[in-house]
């Protein structure tokens, strides 16, 4: 009765698909302007912390659920459910997961176009073709069509590939020319004048700042979205994860390695931004807080380049290929999601459902951009801010309150057999039983009466 299921073919092989996924266009504009906006290095503090107290938690409940189950999130959470009642909220939390998912994936591919189109935009610029550079950079609702559909057939091609033959080997492939590119451009950018006031933003705390509920709640938000929590990417790739790997010390990996690259772009993004203050270019909003989100990347930054001349668009081909790498590692793993449940429940051919599934969530990214004033930051905020911490609350239920906690400890045992006497057993279960929901209910709730 098993279909073939796809496996990473090794753990450099995980580690690269999962922190691709959770590198990604949050950790690059998110994380560096939220930091030096609230109390820089007090913001990191509060942020580490919380990844590892919080989204860690979060992130190895995914894992374990997937390994266990082999499957995607409606399968295996239906599997580890008690009765009716929970095997219906598995179905509504699993399916909840694929359709939030593909949403985010329908806005993000828009973004990533921009990535894309600017990346040409600078290609154009060195080859000294002025026009179709212009038009690249021009924000038509023509060029974000183009590119949206471009970026989501790119996603299509490596998801359709299979899980060692697309996303592993991209992600193998793009990881470390992504960890290169982002080296480069920081020991650059460190070198021009007014980098030194970027670092002090970023790095000299503010501890006043550190109780502040609001700071709080951005930090769990941005730690939770940017693991890829709540909506199935992690628990499907848990699920192609060999048998004999070490599940807490992986998951672990992948966070350090998803901080490590968020703290790391801080070191780019502050930088350069007061780079560009010092040359004259706007960095803060009317509210008083620095530029953040698609305003930092497709406005402060290429004002940046532009006034660097010929350096400048060298600077920024590398930069809009670094965006466009961290994009297209993270909407794989998105894609996968939907196209993984309807090759195992539907058994449809996975080229098939990458193309169907694709079709659909570019035709989404359509209607988003011709209706882009009003629905995208509706879609971003619904999908981000509501769906996906509810959805990750119900995964800690799962895992936790519902799941065969004997059935847990002997998941985890597989490679990692002295798991029982180790800190993380002593820890974890106590976390994602209370302290995960608890701090998930919390954040939600927040939310919704800010
Ligand atoms: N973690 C990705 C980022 O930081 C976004 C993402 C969210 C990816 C949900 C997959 C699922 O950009």
């Amino acid at each position: 009765m098993a279909s073939p299921r796809g496996e990473f073919s090794s753990r450099f092989g995980f580690l690269m698909a999962a922190s691709g996924s959770a590198v990604g266009l949050g950790n690059i504009w998110g994380f560096p302007t939220n930091a030096a906006s609230n109390g820089g290095a007090a913001f990191l503090f509060v942020y580490l912390i919380l990844a590892f107290s919080l989204a860690y938690p979060a992130l190895m409940a995914e894992l374990i659920i997937g390994r266990h189950a082999r499957a995607n999130a409606v399968t295996a959470l239906r599997g580890i459910s008690r009765g009716p009642r929970t095997r219906m909220l598995a179905t509504v939390v699993g399916m909840g997961g694929i359709v939030t998912v593909s949403l985010i994936l329908s806005f993000y591919a828009i973004v990533s176009g921009w990535m894309l189109a600017y990346f040409l935009s600078s290609f154009s610029e060195l080859m000294g073709w002025t026009s179709p550079a212009a038009w690249l950079t021009s924000g038509s609702a023509e060029r974000d069509a183009i590119f949206t559909l471009i970026f989501v057939a790119l996603t299509i091609y490596v998801v359709t590939a299979g899980v060692r033959r697309g996303i592993e080997r991209w992600a193998t492939r793009l990881m470390p020319s992504l960890l290169l590119i982002l080296l480069i451009l920081i020991v650059y950018v460190l070198t021009l004048d007014g980098a030194t006031d970027g670092l002090r933003a970023y790095l000299v705390p503010d501890f006043s700042r550190i109780t502040d509920p609001r700071l709080l709640l951005s930090a769990m938000g941005q730690a939770f979205f940017s693991l890829s929590l709540g909506v199935g990417t992690m628990l499907i790739y848990g699920s192609y994860l060999s048998r004999r790997e070490n599940l807490p010390t992986v998951g672990g990996l992948v966070a350090l390695l998803d901080v490590g690259i968020a703290v790391m772009a801080g070191l780019l993004i502050l930088p350069a931004m007061y780079v560009a203050l010092a040359g004259g270019i706007a960095i803060y909003d009317d509210a008083g807080g620095l530029i953040a989100g698609p305003g930092l990347i497709i406005a402060v930054l290429p004002a940046l380049f532009d006034s660097m001349g010929m350096a400048g668009s060298l600077v920024a081909l590398a930069f809009f290929l670094l965006m466009s790498i961290a994009s297209l590692t993270s909407s794989i793993s998105m894609l996968e999601v939907p196209v993984s449940y309807a090759v195992e429940n539907h058994s449809m051919h996975r080229r098939k459902a990458g193309l169907l599934i694709g079709a659909v969530i570019a035709s989404l990214s359509l209607i988003i951009v011709v209706n882009f004033g009003w629905l995208f930051d509706l879609v971003v905020m619904l999908t981000t801010e509501f769906s996906q911490p509810l959805l990750g609350f119900f995964f800690a239920v799962f895992v936790a309150w519902i799941w065969n906690r004997n059935s847990v400890l002997r998941e985890i045992r597989e490679g990692s057999p002295e798991v029982e006497h180790s800190l993380f057993w002593r820890i974890w279960p106590f976390y994602i039983r209370y302290i995960c929901p608890a701090a998930i209910l919390l954040v939600f709730v927040q939310t919704i009466l800010l």
